[in-house]
């Protein structure tokens, strides 16, 4: 049985770390309500001259050191962004020549905050039919330039950063136990585009902000998150007890631990990074396995869940054996 299997990980981070602190001088707002109300504590922004490609192709390079693989062992590059550097051509296309690559094929991906599960979706299906071997998934964003600095209610909660994985085609015995890729689940519901969206893009002519109804996301976050989680372990012929650890979407420590509980887990079982790099929307889940393995949580054989929801909505899981 063919499976896709994660053979390296890793991440960047911009060097510049701005602390809650930094709002209270701009903004009426506090350390206490970002932390109490977010689990936020500090996120890390980009600098001027740093774009998403930058980042994504920090983070890829990580991944290939850790796999102890050359970029040219690679063919195909997935990027879920929602920041591109350009409107066209795609980031991951800028990743490719950045690597030096001229074979294989690459690709951007745009599910917000979701976007990370549905390009390692896409990732697996292209690697179960054939049509690539190794596959380097990205997750990059600097939504610190789709911020309205002026909404405390939004700024506060987004940072930059990128992660990677590589995928590879590995042939084994196909059961719960064998490493790689068990399920996958999708969703999205695009009646809710006013919860979460930027009021500004290419077709409008326009360029603009991100806008949230975050209370109103919440509500929608945690039931959804538990359910899309479920129905992934479901169709691996798991449950939660067999999960080892939970790599959620960091965008509030509220929702991570109500989808915990949710799902009759202990905050034991899952990576939690929000503190340290606020919300950086498709970038967050590859972030949190690479933060998660470098701190020796994530081991070889362990059962992940990873999950998210975002702008759409669009929501989804997948569940893995590391
Ligand atoms: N500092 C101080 N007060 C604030 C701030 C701030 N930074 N921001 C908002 N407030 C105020 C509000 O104005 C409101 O005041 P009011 O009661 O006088 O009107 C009060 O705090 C409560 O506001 P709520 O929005 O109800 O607060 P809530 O407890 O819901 O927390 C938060 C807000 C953190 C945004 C939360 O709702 C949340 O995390 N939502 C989900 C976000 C999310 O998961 N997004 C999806 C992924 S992102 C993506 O896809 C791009």
């Amino acid at each position: 049985v063919k499976r896709s299997v994660v053979i390296g990980v890793g991440h960047y981070l911009p060097e510049r770390v701005v602390p809650n602190s930094e709002f209270e001088k701009t903004l009426d707002t506090s350390d206490e309500w970002i932390r109490t109300r977010s689990g936020i504590e500090r996120r890390h922004f980009a600098a001027e001259d740093e774009t998403t490609s930058d980042l994504a192709t920090h983070a890829a390079e990580a991944a290939l050191t850790d796999a102890g693989l050359k970029a040219t062992d690679i063919d195909a590059v997935i990027v879920a962004t929602s920041t591109p550097d350009l409107t066209f051509p795609s980031v991951a296309t800028m990743v490719q020549a950045r690597l030096e690559l001229t074979h294989g094929f690459a690709f951007d991906v745009q599910a917000v905050c979701a976007g990370f599960i549905y390009a390692l979706s896409t990732a697996n299906a292209m690697i179960l039919t054939g049509q690539a071997q190794r596959i380097l998934v990205i997750g990059a964003e600097t939504f610190s330039r789709i911020m309205d600095w002026t909404d405390r209610s939004t700024c506060v909660l987004f940072g930059d950063g990128a992660g990677a994985v590589i995928l590879e085609a590995r042939v084994g015995g196909g059961t719960p136990d064998d490493r790689g890729i068990l399920a996958v689940d999708l969703n999205s519901d695009g009646r809710y585009k006013d919860l979460l969206y930027v009021d500004g893009g290419v077709s409008t002519g326009t360029s603009g902000h991100l806008r949230m109804q975050g209370n109103q996301v919440f509500r929608h976050a945690v039931a959804k998150l538990a359910q899309t989680a479920e129905t992934a372990l479901t169709s691996a012929g798991l449950s939660a007890a067999d999960v080892d650890w939970i790599v959620p979407h960091q965008a509030n420590i509220r929702i991570i631990q109500g989808t915990a509980k949710k799902m009759g887990l202990s905050m034991d079982n899952v990576v939690v990074t929000v503190q340290d790099h606020g919300n950086t929307s498709a970038a967050s889940i590859p972030l949190a396995l690479s933060v998660g393995k470098a701190r020796g949580q994530i081991k070889p054989g362990d059962l992940l869940v990873t999950e998210a929801i975002g702008g759409g909505l669009a929501w989804g899981a997948v569940v893995l054996r590391w």
